[in-house]
């Protein structure tokens, strides 16, 4: 595999298990089988969740692409392009998980999850917003940093598979443990993300880049 799809190709597998199961949850809010353990808050009021799990799974396949230098280097037009349709469909999954964290009640996870994933639903708008500002302005380096930051706290649901898989294996269950092992995939995601933003500094400010290439 040539190396510039390795890290677009990890990416898309790092969020296979989360995008699968929600695809499995529309198949059945769809009226096809209940292969998921039933979700009583999903049923009650599956709206919110349905435009997540499609905005998510758009977002996090999409958004695996602009990693890849070539494809940006060779077509920055399309890079534009997707870029746009990755803010609206990232703010849906923001907008969403804050809808849902709010409107579903008794989630597991407590009062802790409760809170963090407000933080993490209004992190993740904020940066994406700071993103699409910068690149307005053509501060490239801003824009690589906010975007990074954004799709990195969205995909950590597919780190949270592995947070939360050894939580329950190694904790009793309980909601503290939830809203830990939970938590974890985001504090994993974030770091990860700092240091790609820090590992390969790009200029402040290209002035000669042209309106296209950006
Ligand atoms: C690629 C990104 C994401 C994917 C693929 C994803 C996937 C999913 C899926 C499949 C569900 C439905 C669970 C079920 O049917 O029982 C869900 C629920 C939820 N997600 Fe996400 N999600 C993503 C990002 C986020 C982010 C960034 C947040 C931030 C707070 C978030 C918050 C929530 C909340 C609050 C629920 C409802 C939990 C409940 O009450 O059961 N998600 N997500």
């Amino acid at each position: 595999m040539k190396s510039a799809w390795r890290l677009p190709l990890l990416l898309v597998l790092l969020t296979l298990v989360p995008v699968v199961a929600g695809s499995l949850r529309l198949l059945e809010l769809a009226g096809g089988p209940q292969l998921l353990p039933s979700n009583p808050r999903v049923d009650a009021f599956p709206l919110p969740v349905v435009l997540h799990v499609a905005a998510a799974a758009l977002y996090a396949f999409l958004g695996a692409l602009q990693f890849s230098a070539r494809l940006r280097r060779r077509r920055p037009a399309w890079h534009r392009r997707a870029g746009r349709v990755l803010v609206a469909a990232g703010l849906v999954v923001a907008v969403s998980a804050l809808w849902m964290t709010l409107s579903y009640p008794d989630a597991p996870g407590g009062g802790l999850l409760w809170g963090v994933r407000l933080v993490v639903g209004s992190a993740m708008a904020a940066c994406l917003l700071l993103g699409f500002a910068a690149i307005r302005r053509r501060d490239i380096a801003a824009h690589r940093a906010w975007m990074i930051r954004a799709y990195a706290l969205a995909v950590a649901a597919g780190t949270q598979t592995f947070t939360q898989g050894i939580g329950e294996a190694v904790f009793e269950p309980a909601d503290l443990t939830t809203a830990l092992s939970v938590s974890a995939g985001w504090v994993i995601n974030a770091t990860v993300a700092e240091w790609a933003v820090r590992r390969a500094p790009v200029p402040r400010r290209r002035h000669v880049l042209s309106r296209s290439a950006a």
